[in-house]
């Protein structure tokens, strides 16, 4: 049987190109992207993948004009008012990872709701990067390390790889297998720096909004296609296989 990928994260790229080759505003592509989330969500759980991450504002996105990042508020708001009952009956687990500290409190009120509400779903768990930035996470993972050091609970030679990971945002979760972005763009842009250190990297031309089952399929066959060596030579990976 090939593998399905457990892990799956995407950066959803192209909502403002979709809705500027409409000639309607920016907010409309968020619009269409939030329901392009909701059914590439629900085709994951479907195909048995066990955790989504997908990054719906990056520490980067404050950036973005006045307008745009108020409008991408009240839309988060909007989801998370209106769709966590639909995860909840789809068993599906909402998890949030960045740094919440900076969003209006109804949000990061809704956040925590919605995660206790949907703490013990086991269909799949979609995990939100919401004010992420991979730097954000490894500076955060290195000041806690570097506080414990300072006040003797811990020694420096004693942080390894295992130690650092489990002070990351995604501390409880495996490193994605697939990372996936859409819109054409060929970068990670601060995404899971960290954590995408193996994982194989998947390109779509599509712009998010019209992105789907049908072109999850396709991600997840080519990543199906992938010999995944860790560093290791694909011999010692077929060998392996083999025993
Ligand atoms: C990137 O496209 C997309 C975003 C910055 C926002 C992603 C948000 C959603 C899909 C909305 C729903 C999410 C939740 C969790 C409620 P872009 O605007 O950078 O597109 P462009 O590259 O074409 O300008």
């Amino acid at each position: 049987m090939p593998r399905i990928p457990d892990h799956i994260a995407i950066v959803m790229d192209g909502n403002g190109r979709w809705a500027e080759k409409r000639k309607r505003p920016r907010n409309m592509g968020h619009q269409a992207g939030l329901k392009a989330l909701k059914r590439t969500a629900e085709h994951c759980a479907r195909s048995g993948v066990k955790i989504l991450t997908v990054f719906a504002f990056s520490s980067e996105n404050w950036q973005r004009p006045r307008q745009e990042v108020s409008r991408l508020m009240e839309l988060f708001l909007k989801a998370l008012d209106r769709e966590v009952k639909n995860l909840q009956q789809n068993g599906i687990r909402l998890t949030f990872i960045g740094d919440r500290s900076q969003f209006p409190a109804e949000i990061r009120e809704r956040m925590i709701a919605a995660e206790s509400l949907t703490h013990s779903n086991g269909e799949m768990t979609l995990n939100v990067a919401a004010n992420y930035g991979g730097r954000w996470d490894i500076m955060q993972a290195a000041k806690n390390l570097a506080r414990e050091v300072g006040e003797g609970h811990l020694a420096a030679e004693d942080i390894d790889r295992d130690m650092f990971a489990s002070h990351l945002s995604t501390a409880d979760i495996p490193d994605p297998d697939l990372l996936i972005r859409t819109g054409g763009e060929m970068r990670i842009s601060n995404f899971l720096l960290w954590q995408c250190a193996y994982s194989e990297l998947y390109f779509s031309p599509v712009l998010w909004p019209d992105f789907g089952p049908d072109e999850l399929d396709r991600a997840i066959k080519a990543y199906q296609e992938r010999e995944r060596r860790f560093g290791k030579t694909g011999e010692q990976v077929r060998d392996k296989k083999r025993a």
